[in-house]
């Protein structure tokens, strides 16, 4: 690392990109937004992009907007790793930040790649309509809530373009912060034990609402998140037919609260769990389509296989796996914190479930999660059947047993345990798959 006088800035290389960024951002605590800000964590997102934007460019030609571009190692990496044929206009409002980004595009030898400018974001994308052409890909990364940006990105970008979300207010986007969710996004949710993929399906609903209203449709095709940062990319199509459609794949998820069912919401049915007879809690309005594109997913796994990124491929063949599956997942740890039990081993789980004719894979947003389309009351049986946990009953006790050490170790729980009880007398028992 070479110190700079005039900022305090030292190199760092992220991914195969030489960066410069302010020295105190990478002193471990939350980095700082002067003189510019840089996140060093951000960087497996970032490995993301460079794997999204390769992916979907190869071999054609675009021109891709950092529209918040900090010292540009978002832009900068795709120009620079993603092997794709990418222009990349860089921009932040901080002109430092931006001279900055100006400095590395140098750096990596990619001057005659880079355009950079110091605007405010919005005013960037609709001076676009007027000076054209118009990106092809819009990359949004702010702090916080990506709102105030969503309208010009989905309603600027070229039809068939690519507009990528970042979001850090998960409070919002899980139903932790409930009145904040509904302010932003005009979201009615609860915090469940699925909460990362309710997130993601949040942030493609508030867009493909903003898009509609934009007479544009939109669809996911790609997401990832973390316990910080969720990003979610939409492709945008351009005609009120195609926004109709998108409109057509919200909907609402109900949750149970007593015996943690979860399921698409039927009207028909209103607001009683088909389980136990509970109130549901509704949770929306979001995403219930496929939150991956097939192809753009194979493109990255070559890719990222390429690179030698096994952490990257592994999160991608599980993206992979979730084609067809019910939009939710259940995390084993507090399943089986409810029943009073420990988390039976994964591959065993799995195994058993389809040993009995369903589906059942790793959720791509969360280390413990499952996805299956075994109905709820079997899956809850298999969990508790599974744990070799003496003292696993129903209704269960509200700590978890002790584990007599054949079960994965569990993380540690977030929020209370709940306890799930039995299904009342009158409750239909579990019969094909897809029921609940
Ligand atoms: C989270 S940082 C971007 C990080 C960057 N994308 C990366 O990967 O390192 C958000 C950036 O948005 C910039 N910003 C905030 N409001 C803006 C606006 N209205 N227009 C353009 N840039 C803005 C800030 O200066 C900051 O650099
Ligand atoms: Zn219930």
């Amino acid at each position: 690392m070479r110190p700079d006088p005039d900022l305090d800035l030292v190199e760092r290389v992220e991914g195969r990109t030489r960066l410069l960024v302010p020295a105190a951002s990478l002193g471990g605590g939350p980095p700082p937004k002067s003189p510019a800000f840089f996140n060093p964590l951000a960087a497996v997102t970032r490995d993301f992009a460079v794997l999204f934007y390769g992916a979907r460019y190869r071999g054609s030609s675009a021109r891709l907007l950092d529209a918040l571009c900090g010292v540009g190692a978002r832009g900068i990496r795709v120009a620079n790793e993603s092997g794709a044929d990418i222009l990349v206009h860089l921009n932040d409002a901080n002109p430092t930040a931006a001279g900055i980004a100006r400095r590395n595009c140098d750096l990596n030898g990619l001057g005659d790649r880079c355009a950079v400018s110091s605007e405010d974001a919005n005013a960037l994308m609709y001076g676009s309509l007027r000076s054209g052409p118009r990106f092809d890909a819009i990359d949004v990364d702010p702090f916080g809530s990506p709102v105030p940006f969503v309208d010009a990105a989905v309603s600027t970008v070229r039809p068939g373009g690519i507009v990528a979300l970042t979001a850090t207010d998960l409070s919002a986007l899980t139903g932790r912060s409930r009145s904040s969710g509904r302010r932003k996004y005009f979201l009615s949710l609860h915090p469940t034990d699925f909460s990362r993929e309710v997130a993601a399906r949040a942030l493609a609903a508030y867009g493909v609402i903003r898009a509609a209203a934009a007479e544009r449709g939109a669809r996911p095709v790609f997401a990832h998140v973390d316990s910080q940062y969720l990003r979610v990319y939409l492709e945008i199509r351009g005609h009120a037919r195609a926004a109709d459609e998108s409109l057509d794949r919200l909907g609402h998820l109900g949750y149970c609260p007593t015996c943690l069912y979860r399921g698409v919401m039927d009207p028909g049915r209103g607001h009683r769990c088909p389980v136990c007879g509970g109130e549901l809690l509704e949770l929306g309005p979001l995403w219930l389509g496929e939150l991956f594109d097939e192809q753009q997913l194979k493109g990255m796994l070559a890719m990222s296989d390429g690179m030698g990124w096994a952490a990257r491929s592994k999160l991608l063949g599980r993206a992979l796996a979730d084609a067809g599956l019910p939009p939710y997942y259940y995390a084993l740890d507090r399943i089986a914190d409810s029943l009073g039990t420990c988390v039976p081993r994964l591959d065993r789980l799995l195994e058993s479930l389809a040993s009995k004719g369903y589906r059942a894979v790793r959720s791509w947003a969360h280390e413990l999660g499952v996805k299956t389309d075994a109905p709820h009351q079997l899956f809850v049986e298999e969990v508790r059947r599974l744990s070799s946990c003496r003292g696993a009953a129903s209704p269960a006790p509200p700590r978890r047993a002790r584990c007599s050490g054949a079960c994965s170790p569990s993380a540690s729980p977030r929020g209370p345990p709940r306890t799930i009880s039995s299904p009342s007398p009158g409750s239909r028992p579990a019969r094909r798959p897809g029921t609940p």
